[in-house]
């Protein structure tokens, strides 16, 4: 009825496509990137950061990683607190990506050590044997061009010092690349508000294990802790693990929880059990050393 008022049809369809605007684009421009919207402490990438950025995005590290949580509770327990738009305003484009062959690396900055990305980007199976992440070892081959990052600089509109760009003079892709790691979504002290809480008492459930029951235990310590701690525990990027004596609830702590800052990550989401079963087998490991 309405295809035989040509006028009114007219009027009544702009509405339609003005309101579905306004409410889809309009706003949203409205309220993104406004004064409310600004997260203090997020800051631009400094000029080796936005370099590693740059090379992210040339070789094409967002086809396998995303970099925005979901506010959905798995994603916030996996990763750490769900993403804010302001966390992104210095980022030209944008990275949240679509598809997580790897994990998602929005809260990666602070995860690990320095060392670890340097190990992992060179040989991502040294570190997790069955990843399909490509080798990045060349990226140490590579020198960066201080004056060019200048001038990317400069357009971006970031600020940067003569200084920080003369520091660029002999690093290399990799030096840029970790730099950016570890900056991302470390502008905000999520890991504070996410702390782990151990529900119940602390007490240890295996008392004088026996070395048959301990064996398979061995593959939970090779699986989650031989790339930072040594396949015999001689430390590696971690700090060796024979030859201490630790108390069970202080070693459960540490594993649990992990220590922030330290580079030690946390592994609740192995779960209590198996946690008192590497407590178990550190402990027994240390009694009988050289087994
Ligand atoms: C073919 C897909 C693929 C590509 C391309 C890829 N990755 Fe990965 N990445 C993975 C997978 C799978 C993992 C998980 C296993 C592992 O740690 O290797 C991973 C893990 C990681 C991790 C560790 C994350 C964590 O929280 O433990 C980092 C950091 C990382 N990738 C960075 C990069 C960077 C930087 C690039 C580009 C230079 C890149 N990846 C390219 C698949 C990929
Ligand atoms: C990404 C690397 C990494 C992984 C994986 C890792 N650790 Fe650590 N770990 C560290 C670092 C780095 C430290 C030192 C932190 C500090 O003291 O500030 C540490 C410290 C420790 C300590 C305290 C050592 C001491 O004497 O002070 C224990 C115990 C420990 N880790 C156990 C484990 C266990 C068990 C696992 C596997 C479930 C594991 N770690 C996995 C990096 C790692």
């Amino acid at each position: 009825m309405w295809e035989k008022k040509p006028v009114l049809l007219l009027v009544l369809a702009t509405c339609a496509i003005l309101v579905g605007t306004i409410v889809t684009m309009v706003l949203p421009f409205l309220w993104v990137n406004t004064e409310a919207d600004r997260i203090e402490g997020v800051t631009p990438y400094t000029a080796l950061q936005q370099e590693g950025r740059d090379i992210y995005i040339r070789d094409g590290c967002n086809n396998c990683h995303t970099q925005t949580v979901r506010p959905l509770v798995p994603e916030v327990l996996r990763y750490g607190d769900y993403s804010k738009s302001g966390e992104f305003v210095y980022d030209r484009p944008f990275l949240w990506g679509s598809k997580r062959t790897g994990p998602d690396l929005a809260r990666l900055g602070g995860k690990y050590p320095d060392a670890w990305h340097y190990k992992h980007m060179e040989s991502p199976r040294s570190m997790v044997p069955k990843t399909n992440m490509p080798d990045y070892g060349w990226f140490s081959d590579n020198l960066l061009d201080p004056q060019m990052i200048q001038r990317k600089m400069e357009t971006l509109g970031f600020p940067f010092t003569a200084d920080e760009i003369k520091a660029l003079q002999g690093k290399n892709e990799m030096d840029a690349m970790v730099a950016y790691l570890q900056k991302l979504g470390s502008d905000i002290a999520w890991r504070n508000t996410t702390k782990t809480e151990i529900v119940g008492e602390l007490v240890n459930p295996y008392v004088a294990v026996d070395h048959d029951t301990m064996e398979p235990w061995e593959d939970l310590y090779q699986d989650n802790c031989s790339a930072c701690h040594g396949e015999h525990m001689e430390g590696v990027i971690g700090p060796q693990l024979i030859g201490e004596d630790y108390e069970d609830e202080i070693l459960f702590e540490i594993i649990y929880s992990g220590i922030a800052d330290g580079g030690m990550p946390s592994f609740s989401s192995l779960g209590t059990d198996k946690v008192w079963k590497l407590v178990n087998y550190i402990k027994y490991y240390n009694q009988d050393e050289g087994h």
